[in-house]
């Protein structure tokens, strides 16, 4: 389940109907498919299956051609690089699509006009960050997180850095992880 954070507002969203309406005000499509039981240790060919009717229907909608699964573990070989690249403020020629299967991720969106705004996204989260918006992106504490990935067209999905320095004024702190 995901939460939504305006940091320069002390705001925050954590009802699935006030999530999505505040994110398609800055253009970030989100919805939850939901949790379903897979196999442990499911492969990415179960996991495609197992959520092949959304995958389906977003394919469609947004002319997203290929699907695969990413898997981030804590002992994935140069992690610490690779999260490197995504923590920097960046945007995509393509649309960025993500639906996590398992673990967590914090996706900070900045938009053209209004605050940036925290996502921490968990299993059973779909978030769209649409091609040339700008965000950045950590891990949580755990450093694990398995997702299905959309993709209009794999080459278009290269960092475009802004080199605005923007992520420095945020914390990567993914609130799950916080005693309230
Ligand atoms: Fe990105």
């Amino acid at each position: 389940m995901a939460v939504l954070t305006v940091p320069a507002e002390n705001r925050r969203l954590t009802a699935i109907a006030e999530m999505e309406a505040y994110l398609a005000q800055i253009e970030i499509g989100y919805a939850c498919w939901g949790v379903r039981s897979l196999p442990a240790e499911a492969t990415p060919e179960e996991i495609l299956a197992t959520y092949a009717p959304e995958i389906d229907q977003w394919k469609a909608a947004g002319g997203y051609v290929t699907a695969d699964v990413v898997d981030v573990k804590p002992d994935t070989p140069g992690l610490d690089a690779m999260l490197a690249k995504f923590s920097r403020e960046h945007w995509h020629a393509e649309d960025e699509v993500r639906f996590v299967v398992e673990g967590r991720g914090l996706f900070h969106i900045h938009p053209e006009t209004g605050p940036v705004v925290a996502v921490e996204v968990g299993p059973g989260d779909l978030l769209v960050v649409p091609q040339g918006t700008r965000h950045w992106f950590d891990l949580c504490g755990d450093r694990r997180i398995r997702a299905i990935r959309l993709f209009q067209d794999v080459s278009g999905w290269t960092p475009h850095y802004t080199e605005s320095g923007a992520e420095k004024g945020f914390q990567p702190l993914c609130l799950s992880e916080v005693a309230s």
